[in-house]
């Protein structure tokens, strides 16, 4: 298949509403979308990006309107976090309805909704006329991408188009949180921090980072989010040894930071998450075999970069 590569949010619309799957920037990091109603255009995200089919997919929507299309009811705090985060990178699980396929949500009864912030986003879902599912727009595994030409590494020939945009805002995907209980909590840490969550509901919780694990999102459990170097979480940068092929990337500067082939020493947390899976690619570009990631500390966005370092650090 020849994967077209354009930058016009109507062209790339028109893909999807002729049941493609096409590739498209938002605030977090891309994403890989299909007609939320039409289940065999589902499918082909699932297989283009090799997903584990038990792993549920979001849906993004342009206004609040197209909520009713796919979602029966929103309970009181989802409504909260809704009028606080939409448009942002905030997702929402709520109870679907009967007319979204099973196989978009891997058989759950709810449904994972956000509505993107990015401009380019906007104008896609505006002219696709229907809320779009979609997956970070990366093989299952990979590092999600935050520029279209990592989503081209990935899946050139497998999709039909990619709406090209700028380098995402975030790097991070959108924080995911469960409202179904009598308090929200997030099943996936991510660009929405849980102290800017407590502003607005100060019972949510976090069932990611120490002490949490009881229930969290399907596709947390699957390895995720790794560069093909090894990488290691390094607490202290001066007793990172530089070998022969290795890349380092965090706050403060190890000793020897020159012997390094790759170094990104970053400003604070946004710029850590604003670049780490555009670093783990560059450093596979550069055929690095072993990344050392700083530490940092579970607290503002440090929780959802400690939970994408730490599972990319599994092997
Ligand atoms: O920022 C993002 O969220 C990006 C952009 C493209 O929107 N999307 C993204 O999608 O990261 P994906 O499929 O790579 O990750 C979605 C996460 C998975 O961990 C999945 O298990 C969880 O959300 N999820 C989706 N629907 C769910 C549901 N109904 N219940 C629980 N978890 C759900
Ligand atoms: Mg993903």
């Amino acid at each position: 298949m020849k994967t077209k590569i354009t930058q016009s949010p109507s062209i790339a619309a028109r893909f999807i509403q002729h049941g493609e799957v096409v590739a498209f920037p938002t605030e977090t990091v891309y994403g890989l979308g299909a007609n939320v109603l039409n289940e065999e255009a589902i499918q082909k995200i699932f297989i283009a990006k090799e997903r584990p089919s038990d792993n549920p997919l979001i849906a993004h929507v342009y206004e609040l309107s197209q909520l009713e299309l796919i979602t029966s009811g929103i309970p009181a705090i989802a409504a909260k976090l809704i009028e606080a985060f939409f448009p942002g990178p905030l997702t929402v699980i709520l109870p679907k309805n009967d007319k979204v396929p099973p196989v978009a949500t891997a058989g759950l009864k709810t449904i994972g909704v956000r509505m993107p912030k990015d401009p380019v986003a906007r104008q896609f879902l505006r002219a696709c006329g229907a809320p779009v599912v979609a997956p970070s727009a990366n093989l299952s595994g990979r590092p999600s991408p935050t520029t279209w030409q990592a989503v081209r590494d990935d899946l050139d020939g497998r999709i039909s188009c990619i709406l090209k945009g700028e380098q995402t805002k975030f790097g991070l995907e959108s924080t995911v949180v469960d409202c179904a209980g009598d308090r929200p909590v997030i099943l996936r840490a991510g660009a929405v921090t849980l102290e800017e969550l407590q502003t607005v509901i100060p019972q949510t919780q976090s069932s990611t980072g120490t002490g949490g694990g009881l229930h969290k999102s399907p596709g947390t459990q699957h390895r995720h989010y790794a560069p093909l170097a090894k990488v290691i979480l390094t607490t202290f940068p001066q007793y990172t040894v530089p070998m022969n092929s290795s890349a380092y990337i965090g706050l403060e500067s190890p000793p020897n930071a020159g012997a390094f082939k790759r170094i990104f020493i970053c400003k604070d947390y946004e710029e850590y998450a604003h670049e780490l899976f555009h670093f783990f690619r560059e450093c596979d570009r550069a055929g690095v075999e072993t990344i050392y990631c700083q530490t940092v500390v579970e607290e503002g966005l440090g929780l959802a970069l400690l939970d994408r370092i730490k599972r990319a650090s599994q092997v």
